[in-house]
């Protein structure tokens, strides 16, 4: 029997439903996704409402299926954890009334989590040493930002898009290329081993920390439109080499201007092997420590909620009793 306290985090913001038991050293105990992907692929999109009935389905199994996994029972736990935002309101708020209902038939403090602090917290699920001041990228299918963390929980912000996020423009050029959803994994195996041989534009390259990749879209769009004998490979090596060149241009960037001993890199994308190694090679070359979470936690998961759980509970407590989903949270700025 462990002497270590222990947190049950849930996480429902989009189209996972996501459970794990952490204990208070941040040891992931257990971490169960259940993935709505099959669900929204007919789609090429996350469906909301779709996505809420699948997680009030899906939810009770999912946190069952955590404590057994962790061999625990309520019992055992310290704490309850839970995205509170930003994401679908539907689907954040089953994950809410859930948690407060456990916490509440369990007499457990609750902790509502930001999601974007929990991608930032999923570099501790690979290292147990985390350095700050770090330099982090935040890249997901609903985020693209540039932020410099001094400890976890004060960030300050760098840059971040102007129109689409990094993941979103891959899922729009998968679902325009008819390849399903989500568009990351595909795309990048597409690309694999490819040359970079279409002239796509590399968005606000030179212009500090913002992002722009609708342009980018548009360009690959307009390129297929154009070329009926078009190469998929060929579209998706210079789509994802084009997104890759503005990522490492903007870290660069900041590495050169701060020269911090750390660059994390979370969210979804950061699953991409291409982004991984440019990143490490980037790294190398400043003498920097890449941080990234292992690959199967850069998506979507409760783990991650988990540790951000204890930070934010470690700093200020549970949160106050009549919190609710805030669909458009955002990071909190120093
Ligand atoms: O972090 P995440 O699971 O959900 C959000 O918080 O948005 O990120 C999902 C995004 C999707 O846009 C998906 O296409 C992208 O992450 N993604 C990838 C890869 N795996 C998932 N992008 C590039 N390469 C991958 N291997
Ligand atoms: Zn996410």
């Amino acid at each position: 029997m462990t002497t270590r306290r222990l947190l049950l985090a849930v996480e429902t913001s989009c189209d996972e439903t996501a459970a794990a038991v952490v204990d208070e050293t941040l040891v992931v105990r257990s971490s169960v996704v259940a993935s709505q992907i099959d669900l929204h692929a007919a789609f090429g999109g996350v469906v909301p409402e779709l996505a809420s009935r699948a997680h009030v389905e899906t939810i009770t199994p999912v946190v069952t299926q955590a404590l057994d996994d962790a061999g625990v029972t309520a019992a055992d736990l310290a704490a309850v954890a839970v995205t509170s935002g930003p994401g679908l309101v539907g689907a954040l708020l089953v994950g809410i009334a859930y948690a407060k209902a456990l916490a509440l038939g369990w007499r457990l403090p609750l902790v509502g989590v930001n999601h974007l602090e929990g991608h930032l917290a999923s570099v501790y699920l690979a290292d147990a040493e985390v350095p700050f001041p770090q330099i982090a990228l935040l890249v997901s299918g609903g985020h693209c930002m540039l932020t410099r963390a001094s400890a976890p929980g004060h960030y300050e912000l760098l840059g971040e898009t102007v129109d689409d996020s990094i993941g979103e423009a891959y899922d729009k050029v998968a679902r325009f290329l008819g390849l399903g959803y989500p568009g990351g994994p595909v795309l990048d195996r597409l690309a694999s081993g490819r040359d970079d041989v279409l002239a796509f534009p590399r968005p606000m390259l030179g212009e500090g920390y913002a992002f722009s990749f609708s342009g980018l879209k548009t360009a690959v769009v307009n390129h297929v439109r154009g070329d009926p004998g078009f190469s998929e490979a060929d579209v998706a090596a210079s789509f994802v080499a084009a997104c890759m060149d503005v990522l490492i241009a903007k870290l660069r960037r900041a590495l050169e201007e701060y020269g911090d001993p750390a660059l994390a890199i979370v969210g979804g994308v950061a699953a991409s092997p291409v982004l991984r190694q440019r990143a490490q090679a980037l790294a190398d070359e400043f003498g920097t420590r890449l941080l990234v979470p292992p690959p199967a936690m850069a998506t979507d998961n409760a783990a991650m909620i988990g540790v951000a759980g204890w930070h934010a509970l470690t700093a200020s407590g549970p949160s106050p009793a009549d919190f609710g989903p805030e669909p458009d949270l955002r990071l909190r700025f120093a």
